[in-house]
Order: structure tokens, then C-alpha cells, then sequence
């Protein structure tokens, strides 16, 4: 029998063994946040049953317990994304603040009036904002990478984009809202030809390939662990040590300072420096575990069973009459966008899940790439390591029958 039919991962999410709305529950909304396997919410119930104390504070034993799983959490963070040290390694809410760190204390910073900032057309817009607020004040410029019709990137187009004027370019590592996995690095090394510096969106990455930042050689790089099997609240910020110490921090409070007085305030080291206040230590410790999970599935097990969904659910979706699907390119993570003529996403998503399938249908907090394809939304099924064959056939039974009620 294959991975798909008896998908021995599924055990480890209970969420999924669930009856909604009296039918099985086909959970296909992994791009927005994943489920989370038992080994996860076990860690995080035990915190809070019988381990609550503050980090990086008290010399008790509870605190000095949960100070070196908070602190083990940056080791294993640090090694799953080839981190050339963990104090390079930032404890964020996600990715959304993870950029909006780098907008703030390197941009603003370090880019004056008319330099040049690159986005690409298909970015989610926690990598489009941030940078704007930044352009208003400082008068950067942003433009903007284009793409083809399959939710390519233009390469050539980019390299015509990089001038000495480019500072920074932001780029999304795989697309919340298309699948496609993007030439990071390719684009990196083409960015710093031009002394531009690289930020890589990888929220919708990390769970499902290896990401490597001294292969990528990236100058920053962001995620959030509840899109990796971890808890919400929790994110990260990788950047090159050099970036971190001449950058200023973000948020002043407790753990971030070394020496206060009235007068002059002297900074913590790195990390600590960028991590103002009591941190969610509950998420980062059970980050950790969800860091573990990868690590004991493996990376390469995870993208074969979602290449293997990707496949099968590609080919019957297809099959649908009127079904076009937005993302076509090659090298592509596992999610499907789609709209059917005549019926709007948000129709469809409402009665699909009256058969138990949650899909996403919005922008997909991407609304110009909405306005390129001409359409006000798709809907998104986005599949991880737990689903199986029966998820799929689910979405594919309920379309058709939705689709019956309009024609
Ligand atoms: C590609 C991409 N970037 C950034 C984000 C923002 O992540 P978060 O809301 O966890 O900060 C998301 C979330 O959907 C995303 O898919």
C-alpha cells in the first residue's frame, strides 16, 4: 500500500481523526498554519502543568529548566538551518516580525533617499509592507520583479532590476499562494554582484525543504514555527553576524540591555539584543520539539510524501471541467490554487466545507498578485506530511458536487 493511501504520519496529528460538520475532516489549509504533532502539544502542556517559570532570570531550578530548553531550542533551530553560530539565531512571533526587524533596524538604517529596494510581484504582504512604511519615510524606491503565467519569476528581467542602486532585495523562498519555489540562490548571488543585500521570506519553506543559509549565503532570512508543525507565537530571524552587530535594536525592554542608567543604556550581546521583554517561552520550547519532528521524519521523507500529494492531486483536479489552476511552475511546493468558471472561490470554500474539506479562498494576503491574474481570489488547498489520498478524493467529491448545484 502506498504513503498516500496509509500515510503513517497522520497518527501523529490528532486534529486530523476529527468529524466536522458530520463528515471526516479533509484538512487542506497547511499553508496558513500546520497541525500540530503530539510531541509538540505534550511539551507545551507540560510547561504549563508543571515547568512555568520566567527565562534568563531566576536561579531557581524551574527557571534554569526553562532557560535551557528555551536556550536548546536556539541550538537545534541553529543547526536545522546550517546557522554558521546560534547567536545568530532571533526568537521573533514570525515571520511578520522577522521582516518588519530587518524594515526597521537595517533599512531604516542604512538605505538613504533613492536607493532601491526589489520585491517580487508575488509576495505575500508581510514582505510588501513593511518595506513601504520604511520607503515613505526614508524615500526609498521599491520595484517590482515580475513574473510570467505560470508564477515564475523573470530572471531576466531581475538581472535588468539589479543596479548599484538596489540595497536590498526581499524575496519569497516558496509562494504561499502559487507553490512556486523560488531561485533564492541564483538571486542571491546575482543581488550581491551589485553589494545588495538579501532577505528570504521562508515561511512557507522551512517545513518543506532544506534550507541551508551558508549554502544560500543569504544576509537574512525569516519563518514562523506555527507553519513547521510548531506553536503560534513564535518565529524566527537569521541574519549574518556582521548585519546583527551594526544594527540597532528593535525594542527596548528587559534581557535586551547590558547596563542601564538615566544617562546611557549599553545592549545585551546577540541574540539577546533583539529580544526585548519576556519571550513566548511556552512556543519556543515547543518549538523545539516540532524542530525534532522534522528532524525525525526527515526533510527528504516530507517532500517525497508532498510531492507524491502534489502529483495526485494536480492530476485530479485537473480533471474537473472549468477547473484552472494558478501556479504551474516547475519546481513547485505542495499547494494547489484553483477557481472554477462561474462559481466564485468564496461559494465554493463555504460549501465544500459543509462536506468537511477546509481550504483557504481569499488573496491569500497577496492581493497584487491577485490583481495579476486578473481574479479577486483562489481557492488554495495546501497539503502537508499527514494527508493521505482520501483528503484529496474529499476536495475532488465535493467540488463536483458543488459544481452540480450551478449547473
Ligand atoms: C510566504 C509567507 N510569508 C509570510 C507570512 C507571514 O507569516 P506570519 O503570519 O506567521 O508572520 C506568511 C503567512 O501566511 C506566508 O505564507
Amino acid at each position: 500500500m502506498s504513503l498516500l493511501q496509509d500515510n503513517p504520519y497522520r497518527k501523529d496529528f490528532p486534529v486530523v481523526d476529527q468529524i466536522i460538520n458530520g463528515k471526516r475532516l479533509a484538512y487542506l489549509d497547511s499553508a496558513a498554519t500546520t497541525l500540530k504533532p503530539l510531541i509538540v502539544i505534550d511539551e507545551i502542556d507540560k510547561y504549563y502543568r508543571q515547568e512555568t517559570s520566567n527565562v534568563h532570570r531566576g536561579l531557581y531550578w524551574l527557571s534554569e529548566n526553562a532557560t535551557t530548553k528555551f536556550e536548546a531550542t536556539r541550538d537545534k533551530v541553529s543547526a536545522l538551518i546550517n546557522s554558521p553560530d546560534r547567536k545568530q539565531i532571533i526568537f521573533t512571533k514570525g515571520t511578520t516580525e522577522s521582516i518588519n526587524i530587518v524594515a526597521q533596524s537595517y533599512a531604516r538604517h542604512f538605505l538613504n533617499e533613492g536607493d532601491e529596494i526589489l520585491l517580487s510581484q508575488m509576495e505575500h504582504h508581510s514582505n510588501i509592507v513593511p518595506w513601504q512604511i520604511v520607503a515613505e519615510e526614508k524615500k526609498l524606491i521599491i520595484k517590482v520583479i515580475p513574473i510570467n503565467l505560470d508564477g515564475d519569476i523573470l530572471l531576466d528581467e531581475y538581472q535588468k532590476l539589479l543596479t548599484p542602486k538596489v540595497k536590498l532585495v526581499s524575496v519569497v523562498y516558496v509562494s504561499n499562494a502559487l507553490g512556486t519555489i523560488n531561485p533564492v540562490k541564483q538571486m542571491i548571488e546575482a543581488a550581491h554582484k551589485v553589494g545588495a543585500k538579501v532577505f528570504v521570506d521562508a515561511a512557507q519553506a522551512i517545513a518543506h525543504k532544506k534550507v541551508d543559509v551558508q549554502a544560500l549565503d543569504v544576509d537574512f532570512l525569516g519563518f514562523s514555527g506555527h507553519k513547521m508543525f510548531g506553536p503560534t507565537g513564535v518565529g524566527v530571524l537569521y541574519a549574518k553576524e556582521e548585519l546583527l552587530n551594526q544594527m540597532p535594536p528593535y525594542q527596548g525592554g528587559g534581557d535586551m540591555i547590558d547596563v542601564v542608567t538615566f544617562e546611557k543604556t549599553t545592549y545585551n550581546n546577540l541574540p539577546h539584543k533583539f529580544e526585548a521583554g519576556t519571550p513566548s517561552i511556552s512556543a519556543v520550547i515547543g518549538l523545539s520539539k516540532a524542530v525534532d519532528y522534522i528532524n525525525k521524519v526527515g526533510i527528504d521523507n516530507i517532500q517525497k510524501i508532498e510531492h507524491e500529494l502534489l502529483e495526485y492531486g494536480t492530476k485530479k483536479l485537473s480533471s474537473i471541467p472549468g477547473l484552472k489552476i494558478y501556479g504551474t511552475a516547475k519546481e513547485k511546493a505542495s499547494v494547489i490554487s484553483f477557481g472554477i468558471e462561474g462559481i466564485h472561490p468564496h461559494d465554493l470554500a463555504t460549501l465544500i466545507d459543509k462536506e468537511g474539506v477546509a481550504i483557504r479562498t481569499g488573496h491569500h494576503c497577496a492581493q497584487p498578485l491577485m490583481k495579476f491574474f486578473g481574479v479577486p481570489a483562489t481557492c488554495r488547498a495546501s497539503l502537508s506530511i499527514y494527508n493521505n489520498q482520501a483528503d484529496i478524493d474529499q476536495l475532488y467529491d465535493a467540488l463536483i458536487k458543488v459544481k452540480s448545484f450551478f449547473e
